[in-house]
Formats: structure tokens, sequence, C-alpha cells
């Protein structure tokens, strides 16, 4: 195992790190230099172990949409489970309060009831959601990627074969894995076969807007279809390529794929994982591309930071799964149903996605004006999402400068505010996924302290 990383100054953070390092595989995380130890969290910022904040560009992994720790959330998600200020106070008066139970296996609940009704009122107010009328709970999203795909295959058995967009990135277990990256892994599930997304024509917000010529991708669906005909169950797709280096598609390859289903009666499943819950500007990004999907697959920011996920599809093909075929442990458990009921009572009262919207232009603005620096070449994104692709400096590869970046921004200007950032995508890529309930003026001074804080690195990279 690599030695545990460290920084001096950081007693505390560098105890955390070494046990973490020494008693936990480094496969649990990907590879982040800055390893970055968060002892709290409050709206848009981390606090480390040395007191030190961070701007948080990354909400978890576009989790804490709501950000951290919000009180009026908070407050109604304790209200659901019917945990009262007094309970822990504790009145002398026994060992256990009564509220709802954290588990519930094999028997259902009120507040996965109202979970249920909540969801599929929000989803099917949603301009392209009315075919999505069934829930299929899960605690990951690949786990909801994963019950998707077997509501499609189990429904029709002589259809074997999944359609999947190139670079996409739908988890790393069972069918989402397979589902995930191209065909050029060697062990690939042979169920599935791979299309292309753009990606060139779409490289950098310059080209945002311009038409894109389909008919490569045209083409491709016709051969595909021409070799496969009917044994094709489904297409499932992630509406922008997250995890692949943030390319966000034009509305009409979306359509494209749309049609393509809808002429050959094969199932299109999206996978919202990472943009629901408003990072591409909507509440669901199937409103945003102006489709119609069979099912979606959310995650992520469903919870603001509870695990939970969940597929919810067509009930007619949801149905050829049999009682216990899609169950687990912690699949529509009550914590998860009150973190869920609490996103979408802040979703629904608040003006979170008008101020992701404000936000969004003052970010694009702030993340162009750092091309100015000569290591930040392209920048892509939608909503509140972005990716700004890092370029060579002198002998050193971007993959090296984006790591370097990520380190530069955790270290912060003379070592105040810092910058939490995931380490690279697609090896040079860095995306910035701040929480949308951060105020303009954190908008841009945040900003303000990136643009510094490359701008020096540059001086001592070039
Ligand atoms: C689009 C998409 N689908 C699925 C997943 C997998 O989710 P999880 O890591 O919760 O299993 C992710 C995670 O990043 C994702 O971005």
């Amino acid at each position: 195992m690599p030695d545990p990383i460290h920084f001096p100054n950081e007693t505390q953070s560098n105890a955390v790190r070494e046990t973490i390092g020494r008693k936990e595989p480094v496969a649990l995380r990907t590879f982040t230099p800055s390893q970055a130890v968060l002892a709290k969290s409050a709206g848009s910022f981390h606090w480390t172990s040395e007191g030190r904040r961070l701007y948080d560009y990354s909400s978890g992994v576009l989790v804490a949409n709501l950000g951290h720790n919000p009180r009026r959330w908070m407050q109604r998600f304790a209200d659901y489970l019917g945990w009262q200020p007094d309970h822990l106070a504790g009145d002398g008066e026994g060992d256990y309060f009564e509220a709802v139970t954290l588990t519930a296996y094999n028997a259902i609940t009120e507040i996965e009831a109202r979970a249920v009704e909540r969801l599929l009122g929000s989803i099917q107010a949603s301009p392209g959601g009315s075919r999505l009328d069934t829930v299929m709970w899960a605690a990951s999203g690949s786990e909801a990627v994963q019950k998707a795909l077997w509501a499609c295959l189990h429904a029709d058995r002589n259809r074997e074969m999944i359609i999947a967009t190139r670079h996409g990135f739908h988890g790393k277990k069972g069918l989402a894995g397979a589902v995930t990256g191209s065909e050029d892994d060697p062990d690939r599930d042979p169920r599935v076969r791979f299309i292309s997304f753009p990606r060139e024509e779409i490289d950098d917000a310059a080209k945002y807007g311009q038409e894109i010529d389909l008919s490569r991708y045209e083409a491709e669906l016709e051969l595909l279809y021409s070799e496969l005909g009917t044994r094709i169950n489904c297409l499932i797709t992630e509406p922008y390529l997250g995890g692949g280096g943030s390319y966000h598609p034009p509305n009409s390859y979306m359509q494209l794929l749309e049609r393509f289903c809808r002429e050959r009666d094969i199932l299109l499943i999206l996978d919202e994982v990472q943009s629901n819950f408003g990072r591409t500007g909507k509440m669901y990004a199937f409103e945003k591309y102006g489709v119609e999907p069979d099912f979606v697959c959310l995650g992520k920011g469903l919870g603001n930071g509870v695990p939970v996920s969940a597929t919810v599809g067509r009930g007619d093909i949801i149905a050829s799964l049999k009682y216990g075929e899609a169950s687990d442990t912690w699949s529509a458990n009550p914590l998860a149903c009150a973190a869920v009921l609490a996103t979408l009572d802040e979703f629904e009262s608040t003006d979170v996605l008008a101020n992701g919207e404000r936000l969004s232009t003052i970010f694009f603005e702030g993340l162009e004006r750092l091309k100015e620096t000569g290591l930040i070449t392209k920048v892509r994104g939608e909503g509140m999402v972005f990716g700004i692709e890092c370029a060579d400096a002198g002998e050193m590869p971007a993959g090296d400068v984006a790591n370097a970046i990520v380190e530069a921004c955790y270290l912060g200007e003379d070592r105040s505010d810092g910058i939490h950032l995931l380490g690279p995508l697609a090896e040079r890529v860095l995306r910035v996924s701040p929480p949308m309930t951060m105020t303009e003026s954190e908008a841009r001074e945040s900003l303000e302290l990136l643009y510094k804080i490359i701008q020096k690195l540059a001086a001592t990279l070039t």
C-alpha cells in the first residue's frame, strides 16, 4: 500500500490520514491528492481538523445540492421520523423513545407510502414524466441502474441485448458496471453493445448552441439494429457524460435516441443519478432534454446526504420482477424516505432552482476566465455542473496539472481559505459542482480565489 498522504502543520489531519491509509484499502476512494480531512461542514463550506475553511466545489459528489447540514431540511427530516428535541435530552423515562422505526424489512411504513406518493407526484408533474408510475427503491446509484436493467431484461427474455453510450458511467457493480465504459474491456458482458456519445463537437462551451451533425449517430444505431433487430431490449444513457469528462449533448441527440427507441419498441433508461434534483437546471434532466424516458434512475441529490436511490419507471415492465427479486436490506428504509421527503419539501418550497440558474451564469463567466492562466483550455457544463479541462504545462502532462490544481486549491492562498475539489475525471477534467444553495457572493469570492490559485500555480509551472 502507498504511504498515506501527509501535509506539513496538519497534525490532527495527518493522524486521521494515517489510520485510514493504513487500515483501509486505497481502492475505497478515487485518488485525490489533497486527501482532505473534513471535521465539520455547513452550507457551502467544509472545515478541516485544523479549522481551515474550504469552499466545497463538489457537494460530496453532487449529493448535497441543498448544502451541508441545512437547518430547515434537518428539522423536516427529524419531524418526518418523529424525533423531538426532548427525546435525546433524556427525561429519565427509560432507554427508548417512540418514533418511526429505522428499519422495516418485509414490513411497510407510512413514511414509505408518503415518499412514494410525493416522488411520483414530483416526477409526473414534470414534462416528460408521464410514463413513470412505479418506484423501485435502492440504496446506491449502481443498484438503481441494476434494478432498472433487471426489470427490462425480465420483462422480455427473448430480448437480451442492451445498448449503452460509450464512456458513460453508471457505477461499478454488476450490470451497472457492465454498461459503464466501452467495449475495450476484454471481460465485457456480451449482452452490452456501445454507441457513440457526442464529445468532439461539444468539447467547449463556445460550441454550445450549434447544431451537430447527427447522421453519424443515426448510422451507428441503424447498423446495430440491422445486426441485432428485436434482440435489443433497452438503451441506457446518461443525460450528459458525467464521469466520462463532462460532455453535455444538444437536446437533438437525446431526442434521436428516444425516437430510435420508440420506433422499435426499445425501452429507454435515463440514468439521472448525477443530474437529478436540479443539477442541469431543471428538477429532472429529462425535462431539459425534452424526452420521455421509460425509466429514470435517481440517486445522489435525492437524499441530500442520506444514502438513497430509486428507479422510477413503467409499472407494466417492473411487474415482471416477482416477490423478492429486487429486495435488499436497505431499500425503502424509513431514514431514506424521510430524507427524500425533506429534500422534495425544500425543492418545492424554496427558490433553489432559480438560485442555481443565477449561479450558473456567474460560474460560466468565472470558469471561462481561468483560460487566461493557460492551465485551463476548455470549459463545459450546464446548470450547476461543470467540467474544466486542464492543459499540459511545459513538460507536465495535463493529468498532473489537474492534480496540482486540486492540491493547490486545498492548500489555498497562504494556507487560509481553500477550495475542495474532486480528483480529475477522464484524467484531465476537474469537476465543479458546488451546492446549488451557495450565495452569489460566495460564488464570486470562491471563483476569485480559484483564479488566483491557478494563476500562481501557472507561474511556477510555465
Ligand atoms: C450517472 C451515474 N450513475 C450511477 C452512478 C453510481 O452511483 P453510486 O456510486 O451511488 O453507486 C454514478 C456515480 O457517480 C453516476 O454518476
